[in-house]
């Protein structure tokens, strides 16, 4: 009785950890949007492998909408696939989501979204512009390299034709202001959910592949390190920008050399000496500030994929400290454990650390970095 519960307890922690992430993305200023997020969701977990996450990209007031967590721009580099939902707006998408797509440049730069599945669903008025509002959505999208799925006529030959509906060929929409009957139409929320299962066959699929290739590349045995980096929610910055006439990295033979400070955002996180403007707590949050720098760079150096990496050779670790003070090595222990944990064995490293009186920028700490790679 126990082995088959232990049996049933693996199998059911294997499911969970084989499920795809997808994330509904929606703004919405009435719910309307919402209620078709809802429907697209359902059918994304109707496969029963792939897990819809549905969250808004900025926090609402509205009673139907307040409860529903607001999506960074960085985690969307941790899905399988991102269902998009808007209002129309003059045939085009709304502001709110708009406003959300023009903070991605980021991700854009660091091709983070590139060859991930997106699709798009709209809530409109009377419909009027919703195909051109659609494929504004898809503009943005395309830019950022993602591979867009259309509904096409699927569903069409089940829906109620005697009333109109908001189906096209690109994604669903919903008429709310043809209330003749209630809207979403039961038509509408069914094409809604005919286009999350299709989109959760297409999200799942590519996920397959993206692991198979990983997989036959660094041999069975090693783990896929980009999806390492997605189970563990760890989100790769945008890339730093060099404030001196530098590179972010050279390569020299089959090494990568890579020094970076605590720069977030364009801006130092926890500046000054240890002690004087600064606690440990808060260095050991600039490490890792800094360390996940060097990995981004890293990641651009190999071309986008970490798999790539075959050690991390040395980490060099420089503090502002006072003259007396001796616990360097705590301090650097946020980067190196941050990088045994996405890189495992092939993470473990050769260390220095070392006190200085200041350093560039006003950092705390400074970090260099030498990494093997294929
Ligand atoms: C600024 C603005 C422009 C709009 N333009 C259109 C439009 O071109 N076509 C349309 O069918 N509906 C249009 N609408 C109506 C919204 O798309 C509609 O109310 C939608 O259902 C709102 O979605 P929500 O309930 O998720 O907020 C517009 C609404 C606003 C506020």
């Amino acid at each position: 009785m126990i082995g088959i519960l232990v049996l049933f307890i693996i199998n059911t922690a294997m499911a969970q950890e084989e499920k795809a992430k997808v994330l509904v993305l929606i703004y919405s200023d009435n719910g309307g949007t919402y209620e078709l997020a809802k429907e697209i969701a359902k059918g994304i977990e109707s496969g029963q492998n792939v897990q819809a996450i549905i969250k808004q990209v900025k926090a609402s007031e509205n009673p139907k909408l307040k409860n529903i967590p607001v999506a960074t721009v960085e985690e969307l580099a941790t899905y399988d696939g991102i269902a998009f939902g808007s209002p129309v707006y003059f045939g085009n998408i709304s502001t709110g989501m708009s406003e959300f797509l023009s903070k991605t440049i980021g991700l854009w730069s660091s091709h983070a979204l590139e060859g991930k599945p997106a699709t798009v669903f709209m809530s409109a008025g009377s419909g009027a512009g919703k195909e051109l509002a659609l494929q504004s959505f898809w503009n943005s999208l395309a830019v950022h390299g993602m591979v867009l799925v259309p509904n096409g006529i699927s569903g069409y030959e089940n829906i109620d034709k005697n009333i109109p509906q908001g189906n096209s060929v690109l994604g669903i929409t919903s008429l709310v202001s043809l209330n003749s009957v209630e809207r979403p139409s039961k038509s509408e929320r069914y094409l809604a959910e005919v286009q999350g299962e299709n989109f959760a066959k297409v999200a799942y699929a590519l996920r397959s592949n993206e692991k198979t290739k990983s997989v036959n590349k660094v041999g069975v045995a090693e783990k896929d390190i980009n999806q390492v980096l997605k189970d563990k929610n760890i989100v790769l910055p945008s890339l730093p920008k060099p404030v001196g006439n530098y590179e972010l990295y050279a390569r020299s033979g089959n090494l990568i050399f890579i020094n970076q400070v605590a720069l977030k955002d364009g801006k130092i996180v926890n500046p000054g000496k240890i002690g004087v403007d600064v606690t440990e707590e808060q260095v050991k949050e600039a490490t890792t500030v800094t360390m996940l720098n060097v990995l981004a760079i890293l990641k651009k150096a190999v071309g986008g994929d970490l798999n790539r990496v075959k050690k991390c050779v040395q980490l060099i670790g420089t503090f502002n400290t006072p003259d007396t003070y001796t616990k360097h090595a705590e301090l650097m222990n946020p980067a190196s454990n941050l990088t045994v944990e996405i890189f495992g064995e092939k993470g473990k490293h050769t260390r220095n650390t070392s006190g200085a009186s200041s350093l560039p920028v006003g950092s705390s700490v400074s970090i260099q970095a030498i990494f093997e790679v294929e």
